[in-house]
């Protein structure tokens, strides 16, 4: 059965896209049957040191498992987001800046980009950082996050960006497992209104955190904050100590360019490691034809930089095409509910790109916020980071978009570097919900739990069958993790962990994760992480954490949590296990429900059934199916009959 709401593309947009249905097709069946050649001539829109000679190298299979891209060619990444724009577009904005407080805003040339970025690599050169080495970096949402990225892959070190609204814990388990010996923050971050203490978090990770001899810290609020001597150093004191040129360092296409650390389903979040060249073309061409980015258009999209939505659309992907890139540092509530609106009608904004979550959540303020402001200069709106219901997708389309602005719904993943399914505007019509069909190249497939292909319209395991530039190439420190996490459960073909359908037409609905990562408000979180912060309190003797659908944040956090003997359950008790939670990991990991569980129901070989425990927490409970296997099959009984909510 056909899904009744298509949305054709606008004529108007087949003819003024870079690509139509027909090129679409022709230029995705080339890239498979030829992509030495395709992804030869795509490497060409970034500027190389020197040439490659080769362009794809690339094995899923474990006896050989390797994956090079443009491999003997050499480029460098701030010069390809920098420097090759001056000559042309030396004047115009790169970065529009807007703060917190709506009477807070900036513009940063290209040129001043440049001499920013040069005089960031010199502070860090200063500071003995280079080549290789790894810089954390953990700011809010201002210029000098974009500068100091930029600044790193001038001179060749490896950043690691940590999300702002991570626990000191946190900070430190990121910082150790990269072994950098450079943190980059802020005195304070201005979120909302509120005033959020990065440099004390600094402070307070590095008590278990030994290793880091240089802290670079810049100046947000102007806050007094406490500086170690000989460790912390102010960045504005440096920077006018500095030369405000710094030559490019010529890096190898295959050189590690950044990690991302990432929840997996298990164990403690993986750094995804991407590399040079592989990326950028990827980031920049994927900018280019799903955006359909224009010269001169300004691309605002209001993730955090913490995350890879933040790396590859608001820095790398913009600035490699020479466009205008906006950097929110607020939320879309504050000071009101019209805030990005607002936003969009005083930058002239021509593409947004958001998540979901936040569609969602403004939803529920009606259309009256939204139709306030004029919105004239949008062309075209965008989504990204968890499925979107048909509901969100046809408001956004209707009410922010006027029904004039298509809707790009993008797929894809922090291992995967930027989107591989997605509409293109001018070339996909549109079905409210389903990601499309997949990019130039991109070789997705179905699968079911033993592995075997599902043809046409199916259900199953989604699975990519090839390469493309910007996968991930390892798991920091960890490459045998790398194989086992991805390439292990189908033999030869890369698993996303996410859950997919297909239609007859051939396109992709992603239902959500398969595995035990949480998708909360469109940041990932593994079960196995919050059950360990969780268990870290004396008075807990085990936990259990499960997804269930949240009408805002997509998916909530549902804790079973069983007490030592003698401990007695109480309001104040949830109140501090939620207290620890958020210490351990930070506010987006804070449980939704927590339910006391005399006991866990569990096999006779002591697993958890998970299955059990979600059908509990999603309310399903007619049918919990086969219990016969646990090994004390009344802990379900207690369950069902105490839900929380029930
Ligand atoms: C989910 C964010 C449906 C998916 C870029 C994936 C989506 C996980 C979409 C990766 C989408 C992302 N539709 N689901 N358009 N985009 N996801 O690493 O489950 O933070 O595996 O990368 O988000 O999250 P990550």
């Amino acid at each position: 059965m056909s899904d009744p709401v298509v949305i054709p593309v606008p004529p108007e947009w087949a003819a003024r896209a870079y690509v139509d249905d027909v090129k679409y097709k022709a230029m995705h069946a080339s890239a498979l049957a030829d992509p030495e050649a395709f992804w030869g001539v795509q490497g060409q829109r970034l500027d190389w040191i020197k040439p490659y000679t080769k362009v794809k190298d690339t094995s899923f299979n474990e006896a050989d498992f390797h994956i090079r891209w443009y491999e003997d060619g050499a480029l460098n990444v701030s010069a390809n987001c920098i420097d090759r724009h001056l000559e042309t577009r030396g004047d115009s904005v790169a970065i529009i800046w807007e703060g917190d407080d709506p009477n807070n805003s900036s513009q940063i040339t290209y040129r001043e980009l440049h001499a920013e970025v040069c005089r960031f690599a010199n502070v860090l050169k200063k500071r003995g950082v280079g080549k290789g080495d790894r810089v954390t970096i953990y700011m809010p949402m201002i210029p000098e996050a974009a500068y100091a990225m930029l600044a790193c892959t001038r001179i060749g070190a490896i950043h690691s960006v940590v999300f702002g609204g991570f626990s000191p814990e946190s900070l430190a388990n990121r910082i150790k497992d990269c072994d950098s010996k450079t943190v980059i923050t802020a005195d304070e971050g201005v979120r909302g209104g509120k005033i959020i203490p990065l440099k004390a978090n600094v402070d307070a990770a590095l008590e278990h955190a030994s290793g880091v001899t240089s802290v670079i810290v810049v100046t947000r609020t102007g806050a007094g904050v406490s500086m170690q001597d000989g460790r912390d150093v102010v960045y504005e004191d440096e920077a006018a100590t500095v030369s405000a040129e710094c030559a490019p360092e010529p890096m190898s296409a295959e050189d590690p360019l950044f990690i991302l650390y990432t929840s997996g389903s298990t164990g403690k979040p993986k750094g995804v490691l991407h590399t040079t060249g592989g990326y950028l073309v990827y980031a920049a061409m994927t900018h280019q034809y799903i955006f359909d980015y224009k010269d001169g258009e300004i691309f605002w999209c209001t993730a955090d930089v913490g995350w890879v939505t933040g790396h590859t659309y608001i820095v790398y992907g913009p600035l490699a095409n020479g466009a205008t890139t906006l950097m929110f540092e607020g939320v879309p509530n504050y000071p009101t509910v019209s805030r990005f609106w607002e936003v969009i009608d005083k930058h002239k904004v021509n593409t947004f790109y958001t998540a979901p979550t936040a569609i969602r959540a403004l939803m529920r303020d009606g259309e009256e916020p939204v139709k306030r402001t004029s919105r004239a200069s949008l062309r075209l709106i965008g989504t990204v980071g968890e499925p979107i219901n048909p509901e969100a997708w046809l408001w956004y389309y209707r009410t922010v978009g006027d029904s004039r602005c298509p809707v790009v719904d993008t797929w894809w993943q922090t291992e995967t570097g930027a989107s591989l399914i997605g509409n293109l505007p001018g070339a996909t019509a549109m079905k409210p919900g389903s990601a499309t069909r997949p990019f130039f190249g991109i070789k997705p497939a179905l699968v079911d739990d033993k592995g075997e292909f599902l043809d046409g319209a199916a259900s199953g395991n989604l699975v990519l069958l090839d390469s493309w530039p910007g996968q991930m190439r390892t798991v920091y420190g960890d490459h045998k993790r790398f194989f086992e996490t991805y390439f292990r459960t189908y033999p030869g073909m890369y698993f996303t962990g996410d859950g997919c359908r297909r239609d007859e037409d051939g396109y992709y609905w992603i239902t959500g994760r398969v595995d035990d990562v949480l998708n909360v408000s469109g940041h990932r979180i593994g079960t196995a992480e919050i059950e360990s912060a969780l268990v870290a309190d004396t008075k807990v003797a085990e936990a259990a954490v499960v997804g269930y659908p949240h009408d805002i944040k997509g998916q909530g956090i549902y804790c079973y949590v069983t007490l030592k003997a003698g401990v007695t359950p109480s309001d104040d008790l949830k109140r501090e296990l939620i207290q620890t939670v958020r210490r351990e990991i930070g506010p987006t990991a804070s449980p939704d429900i927590i339910q006391w569980a005399p006991g866990l129901p569990k096999t006779r070989s002591g697993k958890i059934m998970r299955r059990i425990l979600r059908k509990i927490a999603e309310n399903d409970v007619s049918n919990l199916g086969d219990t016969s296997t646990l090994a004390d099959p009344s802990v379900v009984d207690d369950l069902v009959a105490n839900r929380a909510g029930a």
